[in-house]
């Protein structure tokens, strides 16, 4: 049995609070411990008139039950005076219930500027007066609970109620802004659309249905929603005669039109199915679920992953139902790739190699008329996977938004030193997926062979997917990296990256996503600039593994993996540190790595491992 949910020393403000509704309210939570600013204007339900003893009245009932209560009669467009009154009083606010309210019901033809304007006046503006009256106490005492009266003629549309519609949603965006803004200093906004009898309703309810729907039974919710346990914010609830639900958007998956030119309304048209399509809905709950589709149509012109295939392979029946789980085994369609010595050279400069002129041995990465001979840098492998990862956000199963996709982990093996042009072929994979409670786990095992059929190189990339756990599949196994020796590193290698750095990254890799190039999809992300690729510092740490242990030769070159477990911005110092153990095989030497960003002293890569082959070998 829950404890009782108590008010003490807790100081609520409802408007309109004189009867129906806002009455229940009051009397509810003064029964509980709060002391009550009990606002109503006491004017009709058109809003015209006022008077004192709708709100004196249920002061009486307060005091008479030995709570504590204060009547103002003020209208709610003057919040900041009843803000006052609550300070004069109490001493401070803890909780604003936005009830106050009256109807001027006609239809659109009929309506006057006046029945709009009242109706605007009470509840919208009347609603931010409260709001903004209240704000700056909540915020500095980093407490505050504030609820926002909706309606279903806001959510859904009404005959005879444009004003009242209009004005009700309009308290809904409020509520779902100021939850963003108040939630880091705990001041938590709800809405409700409830549905109870009382004299706005008794017009048009018959009276036995208005019996049944006591304002009582709607109280115990917007309680709830005002008291300290509750950490929700920024949600709608439906609420009346014992029937309490939330409310969420839910959005069609949408159909995905090519961006290189704009379409025509024809398209449209012969799209309408598919844009109202809901059998694979998605729930966006902020502007960045909003965008998601956005960005996945943007990354997928930019990888030129043609859109109507990939509808396509969405209808296919998953074998295993409709969860993660099915999309284990998902083979991917083989991708082709061609590279030449200048996207070898494009890639060894954008992770940062022959940055020294008088340095030449890196020279051979970059330049094909170099002394030892053109050689690709072996972590360019990493970059041939790229495509395929964008066809993950289409996987049966797997449907989910790319924001909240992370690179976990990524491991390459090199099966021999990389062609210097080559056109190679990449089978891709699921291999498994775990679940990992906060999200899931996902392993793509990526074989990329030569023209001949020849193995070249394997990538696992491990993509951790937010929120999309708890879908009863296994936990896989914990991380099994090499603890780090207890001893100095045997090499640290400083490298600094350049402020354009993943603008010459994203041309290199072909990872187009513009959280890396455009600060205002950086800022949607939560960062306040673009950050580097991952890869990119990925491919730095290879480089200083290389040069350091393997004298700048590829064939040495056997697997490497690492963590990601930090961003990097472009124009930090990069410091990896090394150190030499020996491998298990005796055939191979391993390097233990971790890279750092110096400026903030955060380490980005962890668990990292290379293996090198013996000079012997
Ligand atoms: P009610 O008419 O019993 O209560 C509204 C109170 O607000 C009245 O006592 C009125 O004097 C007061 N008020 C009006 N203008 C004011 C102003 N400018 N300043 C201060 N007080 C003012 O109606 P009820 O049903 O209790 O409504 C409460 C809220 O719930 C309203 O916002 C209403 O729009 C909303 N609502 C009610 C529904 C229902 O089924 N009863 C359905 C959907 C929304």
């Amino acid at each position: 049995m829950t404890r009782e949910l108590r008010f003490d020393g807790r100081v609520a403000i409802i408007t309109g609070a004189g009867g129906g509704l806002g009455r229940a309210y009051a009397l509810l939570l003064a029964s509980r411990g709060a002391s009550i600013v009990v606002n109503d204007l006491g004017g009709t339900m058109h809003g015209e008139g006022a008077g004192h003893s709708a709100a004196d009245r249920v002061v009486d009932e307060i005091l008479a039950t030995d709570g504590e209560a204060v009547a103002n009669y003020d209208s709610v467009e003057n919040g900041e005076r009843i803000v006052q009154a609550a300070l004069d009083h109490f001493g401070r606010v803890d909780i604003l219930i936005n009830n106050a309210g009256i109807l001027r019901d006609t239809s659109f033809h009929k309506m006057t500027d006046e029945d709009w304007e009242k109706i605007y006046r009470v509840h919208l503006y009347g609603g931010y007066k409260m709001a903004h009256a209240v704000w700056p106490y909540m915020r500095d005492q980093g407490y505050g609970r504030i609820v926002n009266t909706s309606s279903a003629a806001g959510l859904y549309g009404n005959f005879g109620q444009v004003n009242y519609s209009s004005a009700k949603l309009g308290l809904l965006g409020m509520a779902n802004a100021l939850a963003v803004e108040g939630q880091k200093r705990n001041v938590l906004v709800n809405t409700i659309a409830p549905l109870a009898g009382s004299r706005l309703t008794e017009t048009i309810l018959p009276p036995e249905m208005i019996a049944a729907l006591k304002p009582e039974y709607v109280a115990p919710l917007v309680a709830y929603l005002c008291h300290d346990s509750n950490t929700t914010t920024g949600e709608v609830f439906e609420v009346g005669a014992g029937w309490f639900s939330r409310l969420r958007w839910q959005r069609s998956r949408g159909a995905f039109l090519p961006i290189d030119q704009p379409p025509t309304p024809e398209e449209i048209a012969e799209q309408w199915s598919v844009i109202q399509d809901f059998s694979d809905p998605t729930y966006p709950e902020t502007p960045t679920d909003s965008f998601a589709p956005v960005m996945e149509n943007l990354m997928r012109a930019a990888n030129a992953a043609p859109p109507a295939e990939a509808n396509d392979d969405r209808k296919q029946p998953s074998p295993a139902g409709e969860g993660p789980l099915s999309a284990i085994g998902y083979q991917f369609k083989p991708a082709t790739v061609t590279y030449t010595e200048k996207d070898l050279s494009l890639y060894a400069l954008a992770v940062g190699a022959a940055v020294d002129p008088l340095d030449a041995s890196e020279l051979q990465f970059v330049y094909e008329m170099s002394r030892d001979g053109f050689k690709a840098l072996p972590t360019y492998a990493v970059t041939f996977p790229f495509s395929l990862l964008w066809e993950i956000v289409s996987v049966p199963g797997l449907r989910f938004n790319p924001a909240l996709l992370l690179h976990g982990e990524q491991y390459l093996e090199m099966k021999r030193p990389l062609p210097v042009n080559a056109t190679v072929t990449n089978t891709a994979f699921i291999s498994n997926i775990y679940d990992k409670g906060s999200g899931a786990l996902v392993l793509l095992d990526v074989h990329t062979a030569d023209e001949k059929g020849e193995a070249i190189a394997f990538n696992q990339v491990s993509l951790f997917i937010r929120g999309m756990g708890g879908f009863g599949g296994e936990r896989g196994p914990s991380s099994s990296a090499d603890a780090l020796p207890d001893r100095a590193p045997d090499v640290v290698a400083r490298q600094q990256t350049n402020e354009n750095q993943a603008l010459l990254y994203r041309l290199a890799s072909g990872d187009f996503n513009p959280l890396h190039a455009d600060p205002a999809f950086s800022s949607i992300g939560g960062f306040d600039r673009p950050i580097l690729h991952g890869l990119c510092t990925f491919g730095f740490a290879g480089r200083a593994v290389l040069r350091h242990f393997a004298g700048n030769d590829p064939a040495r070159f056997k697997s490497i993996r690492t963590r990601f477990t930090k961003h990097v911005f472009p124009g930090e110092t990069l410091v990896t540190e090394m150190w030499a153990v020996k491998g298990d095989n005796g055939g191979s030497d391993r390097i233990l790595f971790q890279t750092k960003a110096a400026e903030r002293d955060e380490v980005v890569l962890a668990n990292g491992v290379v293996e090198l082959w013996d000079e012997s070998q």
